[in-house]
């Protein structure tokens, strides 16, 4: 069956690295691959300027229409004293909203070979593999109400609201159940339930979807703790389910343990299993149009849309042992080489999966 991909290159290294992720796409169909079309259209900072708006409703039209959606990033110096609305994030936070992908997907796993470009020790980060399970359609960051204001007396004020519907804890706790007993059955559920009443609710249904997953232990952490535990000793974790905010921050430091961001994919997946499947890293505008920027976080993304949206699992896993392949040979981005060691364009590392996909 045909299935359409939408590419949404984005801002910054975005267009870099999806340039990559499709090669790979087009040498998997050469191998017999599923047959697939792919689309581009405009997201984040490009769409701004472009269009005066960082989701285009065409671009979210075709969205709606895919089987999966690639992002590259979104974001930049460029646009960011624009007015929230218009910022390139924005355009991200609705296409969320907009395909309800409620389930964020963030594995982080070690590879073996990069383990000196973690800046923990060795023997803390052996072994590492977990998955993160981040709500993504609710929080603060969709809560009403939510503004800014001047206050009588001429003081600015601005509020967020953080909230939290019963289904919308019950529908991603099942997720993080499901995935645990495909993995090594544990769940940590985590909150800041001594002081938010958001997360004393999150707390209680993940308890109650619990009891239909017998075969899953569920272990509940705060935040703070979670933070420091992740940096303590990681490889205590297996899944991580987390609200929203909680989620992004911890994502973040989940993959620096790995030793690169560079290297880490992530999907976004509603109930259908339609999907957007993006890097976790940002736009890097630093860098952008060097032909530096690491690929791998996207070609792996890649792996996850052909898994999880796709219908594809075994060319997912094809995907992911050209990775490991290509790392065995020493092929290295700059980012994970190591110091004073040569490196390859970001280029070249996709034209290296690409060919590894062969054999
Ligand atoms: C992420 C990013 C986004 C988020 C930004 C770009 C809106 O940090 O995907 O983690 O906060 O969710
Ligand atoms: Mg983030």
């Amino acid at each position: 069956m045909l299935k359409k991909i939408l590419v949404l290159p984005g801002d910054g290294i975005g267009p870099e690295i999806t340039a990559q992720a499709v090669k790979v796409l087009r040498a998997l169909r050469s191998h017999s691959g599923p047959e697939f079309e792919i689309e581009e259209a405009l997201i984040g900072g490009a769409a701004v300027d472009a269009a005066g708006d960082p989701l285009p409703q065409e671009t979210l039209a075709k969205a709606r229409q895919a089987d999966a959606v690639l992002l590259g990033a979104v974001g930049g110096p460029k646009w960011d004293a624009l007015a929230t609305k218009l910022r390139p994030e924005r355009g991200l936070l609705r296409l969320r909203a907009g395909l309800d992908l409620f389930a964020n997907l963030r594995p982080a796993k070690l590879y073996g070979e990069l383990i000196d470009s973690s800046s923990l020790k060795p023997e803390v980060i052996e072994g590492l593999d977990l998955v993160i399970v981040r709500e993504l359609t609710g929080d603060v960051y969709y809560g009403e109400p939510r503004g800014a204001r001047t206050l009588a007396g001429g003081e600015r004020q601005a509020f967020n609201t953080m909230v939290y519907r019963e289904s919308e804890i019950d529908r991603i706790a099942r997720v993080a159940f499901k995935l645990a007993l495909q993995r090594r059955g544990r769940v940590c559920s985590i909150d800041k339930a001594n002081v938010l009443e958001a997360s004393q609710l999150w707390r209680q249904v993940v308890a109650e979807v619990a009891c239909e997953f017998p075969g899953v232990e569920l272990t509940h952490m705060y935040v703070d703790n979670a933070a420091m535990q992740l940096a303590r000793r990681p490889t205590q974790f297996d899944v991580l389910l987390t609200p929203n905010l909680f989620g992004d921050i911890l994502s973040d430091l989940a993959a620096m343990l790995t030793g690169s961001i560079g290297m880490l994919p992530s999907a976004s997946v509603n109930q259908s299993g339609q999907g957007l499947y993006e890097p976790i890293h940002g736009s890097a505008p630093d860098i952008a149009g060097q032909n530096s920027a690491n690929p791998l976080g996207t070609i792996l993304s890649v792996a996850m849309m052909l898994h999880y949206s796709l219908g594809a699992p075994l060319m997912g896993e094809r995907v992911e042992r050209a990775v490991a392949g290509v790392l065995r040979q020493g092929v290295r981005t700059q980012d994970i080489a190591a110091p004073g060691e040569s490196s390859a364009g970001t280029g070249e590392m996709g034209n290296a999966v690409a060919n590894a996909l062969g054999r």
